[in-house]
This record gives structure tokens, sequence and C-alpha cells, in this order.
């Protein structure tokens, strides 16, 4: 597709999340939340971001913020066909410009280190994470 007709949306009115959730298990990043457990992440987070080419949603990504100094980059995504063509970097450009004067997080793995380094984003020394009960069961 060509850039013109990628349209960026900061918004997440109009996304059909079961279709999201099948393209992105197609695409080997779906992370176990249900369509409306997806929804549910996207609403309740501070930015969000979608790049979608004929209403379809080809890259996506959201922040967590206390709008004050932390924030915290999550489930970026661009799918497979379209990229290296610039969408996941316009998306954190986008994410990033609500966030001015804030540290930007994330946890990223070994092959994705190099796209995030490109951007600016340096190696932390040490990343320690923990979930509390099970994965995406709340109590
Ligand atoms: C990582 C990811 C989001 C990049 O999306 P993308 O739209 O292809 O990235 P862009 O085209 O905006 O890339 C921006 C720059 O980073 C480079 N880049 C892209 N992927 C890279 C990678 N895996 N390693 C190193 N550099 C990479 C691009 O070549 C480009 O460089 P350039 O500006 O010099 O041309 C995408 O590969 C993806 O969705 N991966 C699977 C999901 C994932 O791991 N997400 C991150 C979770 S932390």
């Amino acid at each position: 597709v060509k850039s013109t007709d990628i349209i960026y949306t900061d918004s997440i009115r109009d996304i059909d999340w079961h279709a999201l959730k099948a393209r992105l298990r197609e695409d080997d990043f779906d992370n176990g939340r249900s369509a409306d457990q997806l929804r549910e992440s996207f609403a309740n987070s501070y930015a969000v971001c979608f790049a979608r080419c004929d209403g379809a949603v080809i890259g996506k990504g959201r922040v967590l913020s206390d709008g004050v100094c932390n924030a915290y980059l999550v489930d970026l995504w661009t799918h497979t066909p379209h990229r290296h063509h610039g969408i996941a970097r316009e998306i954190v450009r986008r994410l990033s410009e609500k966030l001015q004067g804030q540290h930007i997080s994330l946890q990223a793995d070994a092959d994705v280190a190099g796209f995030y380094r490109k951007l600016g984003f340096v190696d932390q020394p040490h990343g320690l994470s923990r979930v509390v009960g099970k994965w995406l069961t709340r109590r």
C-alpha cells in the first residue's frame, strides 16, 4: 500500500476487535486476550494509535502513563506484509507527541531492540517483571 493510503487514528472508535484479534493471531502476535479484553486494554490506555488501510488495522500501539513523568509503551505491532515502511516509527512518533517531558519504558525482545534504538531508546541495565496471580485472570 502507498503511505498515502494509510490513515492514523488516536481513537478506538470503529475498531473491529474480533477482526484485529484474528489478524494478530494469524500474524503470531496474539498474547491471549479475548477480543473484549483487547478492547478494554486499549480503552483504558493513556494514548492509543492505529494505522488503518481500508478500515483494517495494519499497525497499532498504546501507552500507559501517569500523565506527568512515567509512560510505558506496549502492544506495538505492524502487520507483517506492511513492515519496514515506517508505520511503527510513525505510531511511536504520534504516541510520543502526547508524552512531552515523560520517560518512556518498554520491554522488547532482542530481535526488535534495534528498531527502538533507531528511535532513540537506550538499553536499560535491568528489566524486571512479574505476573500477579494467573495471566489475564482477575479475581
Ligand atoms: C518491531 C515492529 C513493530 C517494527 O514495525 P515496522 O513498521 O516494520 O517498523 P518501521 O518500518 O517503522 O521501522 C523503523 C526503522 O526501524 C528499522 N527496523 C524495523 N524493524 C527492525 C528490527 N526488527 N530490528 C532492527 N531495525 C528494525 C527499519 O528498517 C526502519 O529503519 P530506517 O528508518 O533506517 O529505514 C514490527 O517488526 C513488529 O510488529 N514486530 C512484531 C511485534 C513486536 O515484536 N513488537 C514489539 C513489541 S516490544
